[in-house]
């Protein structure tokens, strides 16, 4: 055995993976052995398990430290208010110092799309329309209304980037200037069976799974993105997800409001419809800003409400953010802390046999964006209504489909955009 293969398999005993050596030893071919060695190479074995020991940990949450997070309701903003936030937000876009990040490198596993989740259609008031498209389109009025063409940053997955390229670029990116998107990629971690031997998909590499939104700190910055920023004069920079099509990347309010409050950090929220919608909510932990999950909830906190009969803990997370350069500066250096999922996922056995699964089988790892927030002692809430600005589609029938959110997005637009 050539000495670089010594090398792996060592690097696999040490780690436990079992079957990936059988793999190498008694079912691949040379050509194989060398494909998955290249892969074993890059990958941080230690941190791959470390992260398994401790994925049946649920995160211990002190509940007495768990407090309100305070709010400005944008439907309460006096007049007088109202325009200075959108007269300081508004100079900040006409100069230049904005910019909006669409992260689309999930899996859109619960929408079943083939394909990346921005290149799935839906029929709507205004025509057919992709959901990369509805974004282009916020950004094409944002530049019609500032005179400013916004940057658009694309965050794809090793999976999806080169099909979310090649999309945009047949749609000549819907009109927007070409010179004005980049894309960027976040990471990926492999997945882990319960026995703790790495999966291995039937291309018979270690399938490597995308990491969570909360790698776009880091990758911003890998990728070069970050500096590309700085060096545009970027300020403010806008982060949405792909699938909410009522999501308003472009808000002088929202910039106005973190502004005046002398925050890096602002997100946008929905009130929470009542205790038990399954969504995350903004709280304080320990002082510091968090998104909490429904699940880590006590229920008599996501029952308690104030005294004006409005529930506390309230405010649901419509990943809806805005963060200066200096925010994403800092976190870019912070390694996030890891969520564990389980997932299905077919794979190869010590034998290189297909086993298909029905029922989940293996810990899928990731980070959240928000997690970055409590590196910061506050943010700026800014609640706005459901039906102005969250549509999600999630799933591909029942609540937050495409169903319910078109019909969110044609109500809207009847209303004000016809
Ligand atoms: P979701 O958590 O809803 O995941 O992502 P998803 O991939 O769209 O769908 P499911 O859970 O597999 O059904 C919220 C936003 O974060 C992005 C998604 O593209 C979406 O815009 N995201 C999620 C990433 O960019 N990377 C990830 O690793 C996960």
């Amino acid at each position: 055995m050539k000495e670089e293969l010594k090398n792996i398999i060592e690097k696999l005993e040490n780690n436990n993976q079992n079957e990936i050596i059988n793999l190498m030893t008694n079912v691949y071919t040379d050509e194989e052995n060398e494909k998955i060695a290249s892969q074993i190479e890059r990958i941080n074995l230690e941190k791959v398990m470390d992260l398994y020991e401790n994925a049946s940990n649920i995160p211990f949450i002190d509940q007495s430290k768990i407090e309100h997070i305070g709010y400005t309701d944008l439907s309460s903003l006096n007049e007088e208010d109202f325009r200075s936030l959108k007269t300081a937000g508004e100079e900040i876009i006409k100069s230049g110092k904005y910019a909006v990040i669409t992260m689309a490198g999930g899996q859109g596993t619960r929408l079943g799309h083939k394909g990346p989740k921005g290149t799935f259609k839906i029929d709507t008031v205004n025509g057919e329309k992709y959901l990369f498209e509805v974004i282009i389109d916020s950004l094409n009025k944002a530049k019609e209304k500032y005179g400013v063409v916004i940057p658009w940053y694309v965050m794809t997955s090793d999976d999806n980037n080169e099909q979310t390229v090649s999309f945009l670029e047949e749609h000549n990116y819907f009109g927007y200037d070409k010179d004005k998107v980049n894309f960027f990629k976040q990471g990926n971690l492999p997945m882990v069976k319960l026995d703790g031997n790495m999966v291995v998909d039937s291309n018979k590499l270690i399938k490597e799974a995308s990491d969570g939104n909360g790698g776009i700190y880091s990758h911003l910055k890998i990728d070069g993105m970050l500096d590309k920023m700085k060096a545009d004069g970027i300020e403010w920079v806008f982060v949405g997800g792909v699938d909410n099509i009522l999501l308003r990347i472009v808000d002088p309010i929202m910039v106005g409001l973190t502004v005046k409050e002398n925050n890096l950090i602002a997100s946008k929220t929905v009130a929470k419809r009542n205790p038990e919608e399954k969504a995350g909510v903004f709280c304080k932990l320990d002082g510091k800003p968090k998104v909490i999950e429904y699940t880590e909830l006590p229920k008599t906190m996501a029952e308690q409400v104030d005294e004006n009969g409005k529930l506390v803990y309230g405010d649901i997370n419509i990943l809806s953010h805005l963060l200066n350069i200096k925010a994403i500066e800092k976190l870019a250096d912070i390694d996030l802390p890891y969520h564990t999922a389980f997932k299905k996922s077919n794979y190869l056995d010590e034998n290189g046999n297909l086993v298909e699964v029905s029922e989940p089988n293996a810990y899928k790892f990731e980070s959240y964006i928000f997690d970055g927030f409590s590196y910061f002692d506050e943010m700026s809430i800014l609640r706005v209504k459901r039906e102005e600005e969250f549509a999600p589609i999630k799933n591909a029938s029942g609540p937050d489909s495409p169903e319910t959110a078109v019909n969110l997005y044609d109500e809207y637009n009847k209303k004000y955009n016809m």
